[in-house]
């Protein structure tokens, strides 16, 4: 059968030789591209043919026919496909080529700009799934550490500088929110990538009495899109679904730096499966997995940028821009999906020095707001307290130190003692005790009182954790609901293509 592939018999049925050959020939292919969507095409044929037998298009026989045909070239694989300028021509080719004339009928009502659109959407899902999966991975990933280090005292920062102390487990929620997100939007294209454009035609419909709604049902379709010419020009579903995933490999590029810079601090040590070594610097351990992860924001952002380049100000119907448009989507949507993967297992596998962090977690006078806070319970003006607190850190001076541990703690006291006179006229146990101020210094005790919904402290982060794992949960029942929807109209396809046998 293969030699049939590489025969003249085998020249191109849609350009046939006037549009044969010639310079642009290879400019004019999306063959390289179109392996993605081999087995999409395949499958599009199929629920084409099968519904043309039912409406009575073509004969069951002439259908028997061109069935068998496209089962030889799956056999034969997308590598023994004939030339031709894209896989929906090559196809064709070829099953003209086994099947004879009658497998000219397979093209009846329809054109490939629905066939293309309806592949590509086809193929789509599945990545668009497997997207989602990558993200409920890394949430679960981060989730995990999160309840392992719910109460491990760490420094959080603004402009890069100590701020307040928080929790590795608030802190690694703070992602796992964000990219539940993530996946929330995924799954909000995906419900507008799942729709059917075949029976549109070129985009002026067909007088082929078409059931849109039964290729939709075999080919796992969850509706159709209505309009011929909407269905066959508009690609806003890949931009939608790029956008999801630039959105989120921005969440996790600054997961990713993050890593790198506290392991830089000596506050977590990633482990060697996703570290580097330096080709003349025998002592280094690089983070350049991360360094690559916070990357891949860049391809995604250019691939959103490039798609919507492309797309902008075409008109009505089909140009052939769009198929420079799709692989756009490819590159970004496999490139996302391993970034992301890459950052769940570095995740899960790097090493939190609680000591290290404890340490840091009073550094830079991080617990100036608790101090704040705590005299502002005691009915003193925020601002005013604010201003006590400013006053009495700068007479300190090297605020640097964890105030809590070092010898500065007393001669603190004493300064906003101070500050007190002078600002409020009044000493400073008038307001709170002296211990009560030592307590606020201190990082553990700050973030144990923070227990405000979403907050660090470990009831709060308990109750996040909870939510979270819920939401998991949720998001993996849908996907699995999903993934199931398309096996079964697979296992659909296959049963009413099998009684063409
Ligand atoms: N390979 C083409 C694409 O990806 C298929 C559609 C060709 N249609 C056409 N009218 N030339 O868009």
């Amino acid at each position: 059968m293969a030699e049939e592939s590489d025969s003249a018999s085998a020249s191109d049925v849609v350009r046939r030789d006037r549009f044969s050959g010639g310079p642009a020939r290879g400019f004019l292919s999306s063959m390289d591209e179109d392996v993605r969507i081999f087995a999409a095409d395949l499958a599009v044929d199929r629920a084409h043919v099968v519904m043309l037998a039912e409406q009575g298009v073509v004969s069951d026989d002439e259908v028997t026919a061109i069935l068998s045909a496209l089962d030889d070239v799956e056999a034969a694989g997308f590598d023994a496909l004939p030339d031709g300028e894209d896989v929906h021509a090559a196809i064709e080719t070829a099953v003209v080529g086994r099947a004879g004339d009658v497998g000219g009928k397979m093209h009846t009502a329809r054109s490939r700009n629905d066939e293309v659109a309806t592949c590509i959407r086809y193929r789509l899902r599945e990545d668009v799934l497997d997207a989602a999966e990558a993200t409920i991975g890394l949430r679960k990933s981060l989730a995990e550490v999160a309840s392992e280090h719910a109460e491990t005292v760490m420094p959080g920062y603004t402009h890069l500088q100590p701020a307040q102390p928080t929790t590795v487990g608030h802190y690694l929620l703070s992602y796992e929110q964000a990219v539940a997100r993530d996946t929330a939007r995924l799954f909000d294209a995906y419900a507008r990538v799942n729709r059917s454009p075949l029976g549109s035609a070129a985009f002026a419909g067909t007088p082929f009495d078409v059931d849109r709604e039964r290729t939709a049902e075999l080919l796992g379709f969850d509706g159709l899109v209505a309009n011929s010419m909407d269905a066959v020009s508009t690609r806003d579903f890949l931009v939608e679904v790029v956008a999801a995933l630039s959105n989120l490999a921005t969440t996790v590029s600054g997961l990713a730096e993050d890593l790198v810079v506290f392991s830089n601090d000596g506050l977590v040590e990633l482990s060697d499966d996703y570290s580097s070594t330096s080709s003349i610097m025998p002592q280094k351990k690089n983070p350049d997995t991360l360094e690559l992860v916070r990357a891949t924001s860049g391809d995604a952002a250019a691939g959103l940028n490039g798609l919507l380049t492309t797309l902008k100000g075409l008109p009505r119907a089909y140009n052939r821009d769009l198929q420079n448009a799709t692989p756009h989507a490819w590159e970004t949507v496999d490139a996302v999906s391993e970034a992301v993967a890459v950052a769940a297992g570095a995740a899960a596998t790097a090493t939190w020095d609680e000591e290290a962090l404890a340490a840091a977690a009073g550094e830079g006078f991080s617990t100036a707001t608790g101090v704040a806070d705590l005299l502002a319970m005691a009915g003193v003006p925020f601002r005013k307290a604010h201003e006590m607190v400013a006053e009495s850190s700068d007479k300190v001076g090297n605020t640097n130190e964890n105030v809590a541990q070092s010898n500065v703690k007393e001669s603190y006291l004493d300064a906003l003692d101070a500050a007190a006179e002078e600002i409020l006229g009044d000493s400073l146990d008038a307001y709170v005790e002296r211990e009560a101020v030592a307590a606020a210094l201190d990082p553990e005790e700050s973030v144990a009182t923070r227990d405000s919904p979403g907050g660090p402290a470990p009831e709060s982060v308990a109750a996040a954790l909870t939510a979270a794992e819920e939401t998991v949960t949720a998001d993996e029942a849908a996907l699995a609901d999903e993934r199931e929807s398309v096996a079964a109209a697979d296992e659909k396809l296959r049963t009413e293509v099998s009684r063409y046998a």
